[in-house]
């Protein structure tokens, strides 16, 4: 029998407290919505620029506004870019050069800009512009730091009437979650599917509203779990991904596909999951379904993100490794510097 108990050892990082305190988070982080002011409403798009955990926040938020968003994760910005644009940067650690180097771009063309971050290097970019940032909590790691990155921007776009859905239902449905995802709670989910993907490779599929959240489990298993996990959407891989399971029973047979479904998906795409289950049967291969709970399809999104997390902290525990460190960004970044 495991013990997670004692697997809980190796969270030296204590991911385990910032993955409980996540529906808080997400209430705190609300209330940081009137930091970005109402003088940027007007515009007629957003872009938001960012990296890696900050990133994922406008991939989520571009699935709920009402108005274009796109997520720039390069130094250069799309031609397009103009005074109409909301300019938003993302960057928890306010250092990553990516992001500061479109912000830079992005300032030419647009005043309408905020930032989110705890501080550096952009946030001084900020005073110098005079332009409004949201300050973020500091002492996570970026990607654990979510509720704070994204939350600001779902309350802001939900005051200016630009977003689908409600972000003040999401916290009270994660707490329920999150009771049977804790660790000594008994016939756990997340635990459970965790034991299954171990040893495996995860391979994530999402559509629509699900992607980023598809892309977020990747990079939490990534992250936390220190493994190779990859992800990718409907109906789209149902055009190029299907054919590479040919030969998976030969080169992929650790591989394990995850279904993240809500009530909201397209008709037709509920259809090809089921073709899809049974392709995946002919070549030998597991899946899983997980379904996302919640009134609305931002909160089923979330829903399924949350435990997401969950599953992604547990494999790490599996792998006998501490969810938090992430050396090997940090090395980059490191040398990166010294060039
Ligand atoms: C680390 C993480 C990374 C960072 C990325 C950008 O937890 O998730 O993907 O988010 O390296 O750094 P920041 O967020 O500081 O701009």
């Amino acid at each position: 029998m495991l013990n997670w108990q004692d697997l809980l050892a190796l969270d030296e990082g204590k991911m385990l407290w910032a993955l409980r305190d996540f529906p808080e988070q997400i209430e705190r982080a609300l209330g940081l919505a009137c930091r970005v002011p109402n003088s940027v409403q007007g515009f007629k798009n957003a872009v938001v620029l960012g990296m890696g955990g900050s990133a994922i926040a406008g991939d989520l938020l571009a699935r709920f506004a009402t108005v274009p968003v796109v997520t720039v994760r390069d130094y250069a910005l799309p031609g397009w870019v103009n005074a109409d644009t909301l300019l938003v940067a993302i960057s928890y650690s306010g250092e990553t050069e990516e992001t500061l180097s479109a912000f830079r771009e992005g300032l030419r063309r647009t005043r309408r800009a905020v930032a989110l971050t705890t501080g550096g290097a952009l946030a001084a970019l900020c005073e110098e512009w005079e332009i409004p940032w949201v300050p973020v909590p500091p002492g996570f790691q970026p990607r654990a730091a979510l509720a704070f990155l994204l939350f600001p921007l779902l309350g802001c776009f939900s005051r200016l009437g630009h977003l689908q859905g409600n972000p003040f239902a999401v916290a009270p449905l994660l707490r329920r979650l999150r009771e049977a995802c804790l660790p000594d709670h008994n016939e756990n989910a997340a635990q459970t599917l965790a034991q299954a993907l171990f040893q495996k490779v995860p391979v994530i599929y999402g559509a629509g509203i699900t992607g980023p959240v598809a892309y977020r489990w990747k990079t939490q298993i990534n992250e936390n779990a220190k493994q190779p996990a990859y992800w990718a959407e409907l109906p789209e891989l149902c055009h190029n991904e299907i054919v590479g399971y040919e030969l998976a029973t030969k080169v992929f047979a650790q591989g394990i596909v995850i279904f993240l479904r809500t009530s909201f998906d397209h008709p037709r795409v509920a259809k090809r999951v089921e073709i899809l289950k049974e392709v995946l049967s002919s070549r030998g291969l597991a899946f899983f379904e997980v379904w996302g709970e919640g009134e609305d399809a931002l909160s089923q999104a979330l829903w399924l993100l949350y435990f997401g997390d969950w599953v992604s902290f547990y494999l790490a525990l599996l792998n006998g490794v501490d969810p938090t460190p992430v050396r090997p960004i940090q090395e980059l970044k490191r040398r990166l510097k010294e060039l």
